[in-house]
């Protein structure tokens, strides 16, 4: 693995809301091309972990670099460029209820590029056939399932066609035909366009099916108490937090 350049590192990441303290000296990798997932119980800092590598929080201290810059080290307008690379889905999806679907997927668009109103709706129109959603430009958010809204989310992280995509539980809250075919979206654009990948989730089954390498945040000490292969952190008897998380869980989920 240390032949390979990361495109993302995390160093010494600590988060502190007043005397809370979330995550504590957080120190990680993202490699090109691959697929990271993070994983840990609810409230252990996930979120939070990934507002701080995509420029939504500073971190209390410690470094993000990114493509060989210091996320949180420059000026903003550089800040903004590094930005730029990045597609990011939020928790909620994040698409604003007011706007069209194809208004929502423009906004990165009309934000970082000088295209015109033309070009940009004809991207739009390619995103949204990527993910499965063509037809549904005039829609609202509201309009759409929980699923296809997930589905609105990914295509607009993609509409600048970022080499680095954060998605926050991308299949939370879906049935499980609908998880799975967002999986499949996952690993196309793995395939297809060697899009780099950084996946908060709970849910194993998509974890088995997605990741080529995990990260498990643990609530109390909030710290990463495992890394490595999915399949094999499962049968790691010799660490009962990190068994119990893979084993409990995934008999919760039956
Ligand atoms: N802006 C904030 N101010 C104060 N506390 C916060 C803030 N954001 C998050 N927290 C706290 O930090 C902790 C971690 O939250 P976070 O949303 O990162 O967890 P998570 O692992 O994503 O959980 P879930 O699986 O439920 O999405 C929680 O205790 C939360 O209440
Ligand atoms: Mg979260």
């Amino acid at each position: 693995m240390s032949d390979r350049q990361p495109l993302v590192q995390v160093r010494n990441v600590t988060v502190q809301f007043e005397d809370r303290l979330v995550l504590d000296n957080i120190s990680l990798e993202v490699f090109a091309g691959e697929i990271l997932c993070i994983l840990g119980e609810s409230g252990c800092g996930k979120s939070t972990l990934l507002r701080v590598m995509t420029g939504l929080l500073p971190p209390t201290s410690g470094e993000v670099w990114i493509m060989g810059q210091n996320l949180w080290a420059v000026p903003e307008q550089q800040q903004r460029q590094i930005l730029r690379h990045l597609g990011v889905l939020f928790q909620s999806s994040g698409l604003l209820r007011s706007l069209t679907i194809a208004e929502n997927i423009a906004l990165p668009l009309q934000m970082y590029t000088h295209l015109t109103d033309l070009e940009i709706m004809e991207i739009v129109r390619l995103k949204l056939a990527a993910v499965g959603l063509s037809g549904s430009e005039a829609l609202l958010p509201a309009e759409l399932s929980g699923g296809m809204q997930k589905r609105a989310g990914i295509a607009r992280a993609l509409a600048l066609d970022p080499p680095l995509l954060f998605l926050d539980e991308p299949t939370s809250g879906l049935d499980p035909v609908t998880a799975a075919s967002i999986d499949q979206l996952v690993l196309e654009f793995k395939q297809i366009f060697g899009t780099t990948m950084v996946v908060v989730t709970h849910d194993l089954e998509s974890t088995f099916t997605i990741a080529d390498r995990v990260l498990l945040l643990d609530r109390h000490t909030h710290t990463i108490i495992a890394e490595g292969d999915p399949h094999t952190l499962r049968n790691r008897t010799d660490h009962p937090a990190v068994y119990n998380f893979f084993n409990r869980l995934a008999k919760l989920e039956r």
